[in-house]
């Protein structure tokens, strides 16, 4: 079975969330864990598994503080990512011209090293009064449909 390891970027607690509901979500069939960004070393990115990986957006479109060590790893290590399968869920507000720009951060820098993302691009504005819960698993069954 392929693994599926979450990675999350949070300020507040809203990615994390997140996480845990898809790991929840998956864990009767699949082997997964989900990983704060802070806690993931770079140079263990696997072509043996698939990666969720869901970022908030701070400051003025930037990277939450528990992305932040993870987007200077990638700049500094430059990992070859080639065969590197991922899909996204951005957590933002559309009041804020940045909106998810967080996310597209992460998004940008994986693909700049070799990975591929996969399937559609989530997102959740904190705005619309929509539970990133239910946003983020109807995104889910997205992109765990049969192809
Ligand atoms: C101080 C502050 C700044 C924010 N800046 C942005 C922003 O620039 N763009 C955006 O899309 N959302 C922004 N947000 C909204 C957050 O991304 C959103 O609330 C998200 O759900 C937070 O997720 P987290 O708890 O995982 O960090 C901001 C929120 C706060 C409190």
């Amino acid at each position: 079975m392929t693994k599926t390891v979450i990675l999350y970027g949070t300020e507040s607690g809203n990615a994390e969330m997140v996480a845990d509901d898809f790991v929840d979500a998956l864990s009767s069939d699949h082997d997964v864990e989900s990983i704060d960004m802070s806690d993931f070393d770079v140079a263990d990115f696997d072509t043996d598994t698939f990666y969720l990986v869901v970022c908030s957006t701070h400051g003025d479109g930037e990277l939450p503080s528990s992305a932040r060590p993870f987007g200077a790893a990638l700049d500094a290590e430059q990992p070859d990512l080639s065969g590197i399968r991922y899909s996204i869920f951005g957590m933002g507000d559309s009041s804020y011209e940045t909106y998810s720009h967080g996310s597209e951060i992460i998004d940008e820098k994986l693909r700049a090293l070799g990975a591929t993302r996969e399937g559609v691009y989530g997102r959740h504005d904190a705005s619309d009064g929509s539970l990133p819960t239910d946003d983020a698993l109807a995104w889910l069954e997205g992109v765990f449909e049969p192809a």
